[in-house]
C-alpha cells in the first residue's frame, strides 16, 4: 500500500530517487497564487452546477484560503513527499477542512489544472514584463529629448560612417522596443484562454460549465477541444521566443553602452550604482550590469531551445515531460523582470558626455558623403564624385588632416567644382540637419520621431 494520493492501485512506494526525481515542488510553488485561484473558481463551478452542495463549497472555498495564507506566511510546509504545488495544497486542505478535501479534484485532473496555472501565471507575468518594458521606453525619450542636437559618429562596420543625432541612436532601440511590446501584447490573446474543465484528456462526465470558471478566472474564451488545452505549450514557447527576441536587443544594447564607456569612447559614464570595480586593480570601473544582461541573454535563448526540443517528440496529450516547461519559464520571468527593472535606471542615470561625443566627429572623415554630394549638387555624376572624394579623404589622411582643415587651394586642385561654401557643407551640424528625409537624423525629423514615440507610450 502506498501513501500518495494515486497509491490505490501501487502496492510498494517509490523508490527514493524516483520521488526526487519526480517531485516538481521545489519550483512549482512559485505557481501557489494561480493553484489557489483556479481551485477557488471550480470550487464555485462545482456548486453553482450542483455537482457538489453549497454548504460544501464554503468548507473548502474557505479552507482554501486558510491553505493560502498558511502556505504564504511559512506556517504550512510544502513537501516533495506530495509532488507538485497542486497535490501539497490538497494535502494542506485535507489537513485543514478533513475528508471533504476529497471532493476538490471532482471533475478536474491536474492535467487541466497546471495548465490553467501556467495560462493564469503567464498572463499576469506577461502584463507586467510589458511595463517594465514600457518604462525603459520612457527613459529612453526621456534621454532623446535631451540629446536631439547632440551629435555622435554613427556607425556601420564599427567604423565611423556618418555623423548622427544621439536622439536618433536612442530611439532606434525605442522602436525595436515597441516591436517586442507588441509581440507581447499579441501572444496574450493566445494566453488569455482558458483550460480548466479539459479534464485529464476528453472531458469529464460531470455537468461542468467551463464558460463559469474562465469568467471568474478572467479569461477570454475557453479551449475548443480537451485534448489540445491540455497538451498546449505553444504559448510558453511563444512567450520564450518574445523573451529572446526582447532580450537579444536589451544585449545589443548593453553592448554599446559597454563600447561607449570604454576609454577609447569615453562616450557615456555610468553611475557607481551599476558598476563594480576589481579586486586587483584600483583604478576600475567596470560596466557589469550591462555585461550581465547581454550575458544572460544565453540562457534565455536557451530556454526556448530546450523547451522546443522538450516538446518536439511528444504525442498528445499529458506526458511528464511537460513538467520541464516550469524552470525556464519562470527563469525567463525572472531575467526579464530585473532586467528591464535595472536597464531603466541604468540609462537614466547614465551621463552623456556630449563634448567628447562632438570631438570624435570632427576628428573622423564620416562628413565624406556630404563632400561627394555636395559635387553632385555642384552637377558632378555620384560616381564621379564617389571617386573624387575617395581622392580627397586619402590626400587628407596623408597629411594627417580632416576635411574641414583643407585649403579651398586644395580642394580646387581636385575639382573647380568646389567653391568655399563647402565649409558650411562639411560642419557636423550641417551634415546632420542635411539628413530630413523621414525617419532621418535631421533635428526636425527626430523630433517628430519623439512625438510619435511619446504618443504610444502607455502612462501606467
Ligand atoms: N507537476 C505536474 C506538471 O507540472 C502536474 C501535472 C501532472 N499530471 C500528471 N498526470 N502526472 O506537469
Amino acid at each position: 500500500m502506498s501513501s500518495k494520493v494515486w497509491g490505490g492501485r501501487f502496492t510498494t512506494s517509490p523508490n527514493q530517487l524516483v520521488e526526487e526525481m519526480n517531485a516538481s515542488i521545489c519550483f512549482d510553488q512559485a505557481l501557489l497564487d494561480e493553484d489557489i485561484e483556479g481551485s477557488l473558481a471550480h470550487v464555485a463551478m462545482l456548486a453553482r452546477c450542483e455537482i457538489i452542495e453549497e454548504g460544501e463549497a464554503q468548507t473548502l472555498t474557505e479552507g482554501l484560503k486558510t491553505v493560502h495564507e498558511k502556505v504564504a506566511s511559512g506556517e504550512a510546509t510544502l513537501r516533495a513527499q506530495y509532488e507538485d504545488i497542486h497535490m501539497n495544497v490538497e494535502m494542506l486542505l485535507h489537513e485543514e477542512i478533513g475528508k471533504l478535501a476529497g471532493k476538490l479534484h471532482t471533475a478536474r485532473s491536474r492535467n487541466d489544472q497546471v495548465a490553467t496555472d501556467m495560462h493564469l501565471y503567464l498572463k499576469k507575468k506577461v502584463q507586467n514584463i510589458s511595463s517594465l518594458l514600457n518604462d525603459v521606453q520612457t527613459v529612453l525619450c526621456e534621454k532623446a529629448e535631451s540629446h536631439i542636437d547632440t551629435i555622435v559618429p554613427g556607425y556601420t562596420h564599427l567604423q565611423r560612417a556618418q555623423p548622427i543625432s544621439f536622439a536618433h541612436h536612442l530611439l532606434a532601440y525605442f522602436w525595436m522596443f515597441q516591436r517586442d511590446a507588441g509581440r507581447l501584447e499579441d501572444s496574450l490573446k493566445r494566453i488569455d484562454v482558458s483550460p480548466l474543465g479539459a479534464g485529464a484528456i476528453a472531458g469529464t462526465t460531470f455537468p461542468i460549465d467551463r464558460a463559469f470558471t474562465a469568467d471568474l478566472l478572467g479569461f477570454k474564451e475557453v479551449y475548443p477541444n480537451s485534448m489540445d488545452a491540455v497538451s498546449d505549450r505553444d504559448f510558453i514557447v511563444e512567450f520564450l521566443s518574445n523573451a529572446s527576441i526582447l532580450m537579444m536587443h536589451i544585449s545589443r544594447l548593453s553592448e554599446e553602452m559597454i563600447i561607449w564607456s570604454s576609454q577609447e569612447f569615453n562616450f557615456v559614464e555610468f553611475d557607481d550604482a551599476f558598476c563594480t570595480g576589481s579586486s586587483m586593480m584600483p583604478q576600475k570601473k567596470n560596466p557589469d550590469m550591462p555585461e550581465l544582461l547581454r550575458g544572460k541573454t544565453g540562457r534565455v535563448y536557451g530556454h526556448l531551445m530546450g523547451l522546443l526540443t522538450t516538446l518536439k517528440g511528444l504525442p498528445l496529450t499529458y506526458n511528464k515531460d511537460m513538467q520541464e516547461d516550469k524552470e525556464g519559464m519562470f527563469d525567463t520571468v525572472e531575467t526579464l523582470e530585473k532586467s528591464l527593472a535595472i536597464l531603466a535606471p541604468m540609462l537614466e542615470t547614465m551621463v552623456v558626455k556630449k563634448e567628447q561625443m562632438y570631438e570624435s566627429v570632427k576628428q573622423d572623415y564620416s562628413n565624406a558623403t556630404d563632400l561627394a554630394d555636395y559635387l553632385v549638387t555642384k552637377g558632378m555624376a555620384f560616381r564621379q564624385a564617389h571617386e573624387v572624394t575617395g581622392k580627397i579623404v586619402l590626400s587628407a589622411i596623408q597629411q594627417k588632416k580632416n576635411l574641414l582643415d583643407l585649403s579651398l587651394e586644395e580642394y580646387q586642385s581636385f575639382s573647380t567644382f568646389i567653391d568655399s561654401d563647402l565649409y558650411e557643407a562639411l560642419r557636423p551640424e550641417q551634415v546632420v540637419s542635411a539628413r530630413g528625409s523621414i525617419g532621418g537624423t535631421a533635428p526636425n525629423q527626430v523630433k517628430k520621431q519623439l512625438n510619435h514615440a511619446k504618443s504610444l507610450l502607455k502612462s501606467n
